[in-house]
């Protein structure tokens, strides 16, 4: 019986996606460069159908034809060196997928170097962590149409479900579902730098302990905010460290860590001139919290505001954290989305926008309720300009914008540092201003520079002698 599949890169992502695959009914091939994580799977194996090979040439001669091989290996270099041991051993119309978070350009290139030699190349996101991968993670593959079509049977049995529709479709060609996926990491960085700060918020300003706050989110999880990492976030602030007794939170030390696809995104979207000033905060949140000496440093010379804290009445402040979060993620979801659309538009790739947040519903890190929302707002306009402006979201986002001006107001007030929430506020009075200060750009550049303006009141370019 030949392997109907062929998992390379036996990680933890890896090994749960063959089991995944297995079962689900596939028959699949495992192969890794170092022989001790196929042994580690094959101890967890039981009586799926996984068969492990020690030589690459023996995994892809198990494999039935077109063969298709799925990698789980670091992005980067190692699947280049990947690719290099598969090809003497392939045949045309045989099909590589690279599940990891590859950057889009190499997989463009990829792509571009296996399609002369007839190999179908898919670059497909995959997101969920540990248990997505091996009980449903939402799906994004990107590449031809007909060479996906040959693996969707596979790939849509493996994907997380919601209400019996599975989470992978069709992203676009090329680098598309990678990029997709880079862009949901993106606004990963955001979600979770804005929860971050409300949290700090209800802590500092608020003065309310580890488990009012774990209640306060539990509660939130239960409403229009209710997500994924909304959820986490309630969990780990029960978590007791067995060390010390304390809240595990207050002995984690403060400083985030990267893997680099956040910063991809706003390198991105600066390259294209697209706004993503919310998603680039929480990138530059990371970057200020690995400076930890240095701020413990700074603590004791630069002071905090003098001033006598104001009590602020709790229930109210409360609800105006929730609702200037709920802004915030509405904001940074909108510029993510955005940065679909204008990049769709740019290298014509027609992304579903409808369809990619309908499978961030399911199994990926910001699967949340308000993503049904923004599926409808595509629905009813596939060519929405930003969800800001969706009917449903413009009238909450009216609604709420006070409290994210108390919440932003009171943080700044006080010292307590919200990156993220003040970028949505910006972002939000930036782009519902239809007359900026940029006329004002527009005559200094001309001024020293004689770079010329545009008029709003005739056609032309002008320049004006200004001394
Ligand atoms: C996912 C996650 C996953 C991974 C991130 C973490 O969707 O499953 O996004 O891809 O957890 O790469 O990224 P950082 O290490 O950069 O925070």
């Amino acid at each position: 019986m030949l392997n109907t599949i062929g998992v390379i890169g036996l990680g933890v992502m890896g090994s749960n996606i063959a089991l995944n695959m297995a079962s689900k009914g596939e028959y699949v091939a495992v192969y890794n460069y170092t022989r001790d994580l196929t042994d580690k799977l094959v101890e967890k194996m039981d009586a799926l159908t996984i068969n492990p090979y020690y030589e690459i040439q023996d995994f892809v001669q198990s494999l039935e034809k077109p063969r298709k091989i799925f990698l789980m290996v670091t992005a980067g270099k190692p699947i280049d060196s990947i690719i290099a041991s598969l090809l003497p051993f392939l045949e045309s119309g045989d099909i590589i997928m690279d599940g990891g978070n590859s950057h889009y350009q190499d997989t463009e290139r990829r792509y571009d170097e296996l399609r002369p030699k007839g190999i179908g190349y898919l670059g497909i996101g995959i997101s969920g962590g540990e248990v997505g991968a091996l009980l449903g993670p939402s799906i994004m593959p990107g590449g031809d149409r007909d060479v996906y079509d040959k693996v969707a049977p596979i790939l849509t049995k493996i994907a997380a479900q919601v209400n019996g529709d599975p989470c992978c479709v069709y992203i676009g060609p090329r680098g598309a579902g990678h990029f997709v996926k880079m862009v949901h990491n993106g606004i990963e960085y955001a979600d979770m730098q804005l929860i971050a700060e409300a949290y700090a918020f209800l802590r500092e300003r608020l003065g309310l302990s580890v488990s009012e706050v774990a209640d306060i989110f539990e509660t939130w999880n239960q409403g229009e905010l209710k997500s994924y990492l909304i959820e986490i976030t309630a969990e780990i602030l029960r978590k007791q460290d067995a060390l010390t007794g304390l809240p595990l939170i207050d002995v984690i030390l403060d400083k985030a860590g990267q893997k680099g696809t956040g910063k991809w995104t706003s390198i991105q979207a600066i390259d294209n001139g697209i706004p993503t000033s919310i998603i680039t905060e929480s990138l530059y949140a990371r970057y200020i919290s690995s400076l930890k000496e240095e701020r413990v440093i700074a603590e004791s010379i630069l002071a905090s505001p003098n001033m006598d804290q104001m009590h602020l009445d709790k229930t109210l402040w409360i609800n105006y954290v929730k609702q200037a979060l709920y802004m915030g993620k509405v904001c940074a979801y909108a510029q993510g989305f955005t940065q679909y659309k204008m990049t769709s538009e740019l290298y014509g790739w027609d992304l579903p926008l409808k369809d990619i947040a309908l499978i961030f519903r399911g199994g990926c890190i910001i699967r949340a309720e308000f993503l049904n929302v923004i599926s409808e707002a595509y629905e009813a306009q596939t060519d929405l300009a930003n969800l800001l402006i969706s009917p449903y979201f413009a009238e909450k986002v009216t609604a709420y914008q006070e409290a994210l001006r108390e919440i932003v107001c009171e943080g700044m007030r006080s010292g307590v540092a919200l990156p993220c929430l003040s970028a949505s506020l910006t972002y939000f009075d930036s782009y519902r201003t239809g007359m900026s200060n940029a006329n004002l750009l527009q005559a200094q550049r001309d001024y020293f520079g004689a770079h010329t303006y545009e008029r709003n009141d005739q056609p032309g370019v002008y320049h004006t002698d200004w001394q």
